[in-house]
């Protein structure tokens, strides 16, 4: 299990804390194994009521650790990552996020699965995909024209156009927004809140309001198949090595 995710349960509440701040919480193949885990242990825990997802002040999930996928591609070692998403979505118990500052990439995509989302004034969503040459993944291709519509799903996955906490708000994407110093807080407060309900009239009510998660793991699997192609693509190459060149 990796230190990069810290994982603790309390009061019938799971966190799943991301904790790589100075990588802005990029996603390493450790820490999508140790998320996964978290997630799937989460099912079949009858003391677990509740996933809360947060990550560092300033630095929700920077996304996909970018060396990590450039390495993953050459050698084919992506499973971690295409392990984490169906987990997401087969997560039965209701899951509150708790977002202050950057969430790019599956940092943003992730959200629009939780349930409740406590955004910071800081917030910066932004989906990257279309100018690093890849396509929507996490099932956001279904999940946001759902949440938020057709055209500010496009402005949101395609163009990439950044949501702060008050756009992520006007989109449906954030329940509530406040200052970034009591995001955890307030997300803490709203964890509570749904585990002191009766757990499974939340399950079942859960489960209408979702459907079944095959759906959305078809979806998952189909943007996968086409993001790794993507992944070998020389538009993807070409944007990736311009990351890394920034700072040399
Ligand atoms: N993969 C690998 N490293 C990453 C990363 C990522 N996705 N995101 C950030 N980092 C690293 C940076 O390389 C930097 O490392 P260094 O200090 O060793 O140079 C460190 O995290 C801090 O990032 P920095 O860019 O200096 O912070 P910032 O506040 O200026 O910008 C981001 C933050 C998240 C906006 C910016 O880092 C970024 O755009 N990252 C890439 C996000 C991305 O494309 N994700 C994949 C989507 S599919």
């Amino acid at each position: 299990m990796s230190d990069q995710v810290i994982v603790t349960d309390a009061d019938g509440i799971r966190t799943i804390r991301m904790n790589r701040p100075e990588k802005k919480n990029a996603l390493t193949r450790a820490m999508y194994e140790t998320m996964t885990h978290a997630f799937e242990t989460a099912n079949t825990a009858e003391a677990v009521r509740c996933v809360l997802i947060a990550g560092a002040p300033g630095a929700f999930c920077a996304g996909n650790d970018l060396a990590d996928f450039l390495a993953a591609t050459e050698t084919g070692s992506a499973r971690p990552a295409l392990e984490f998403l169906p987990a997401l979505a087969r997560c039965s118990k209701p899951m509150v996020a708790a977002v202050s500052g950057v969430a790019v990439g599956v940092g943003a995509t992730l959200l629009l699965h939780c349930d409740y989302i406590v955004a910071g004034t800081d917030a910066h969503l932004v989906t990257p995909f279309a100018a690093l040459g890849l396509v929507p993944e996490a099932a956001s291709s279904l999940l946001g024209p759902r949440l938020m519509g057709q055209r500010r799903a496009f402005e949101f996955l395609v163009m990439g156009h950044p949501l702060d906490g008050a756009k992520a708000k006007e989109f449906g994407v954030a329940n509530v927004v406040v200052p970034p110093n009591e995001v955890d807080a307030v997300a803490l407060k709203a964890a509570c809140e749904i585990a002191a309900l009766p757990p499974g009239a939340v399950a079942l009510a859960r489960r209408l309001m979702r459907g079944t998660p095959d759906e959305i793991v078809a979806r998952i699997d189909e943007e996968a198949r086409i993001f790794s192609e993507r992944l070998r693509s020389p538009e993807a190459k070409a944007a990736f090595e311009a990351f890394f060149a920034r700072k040399r």
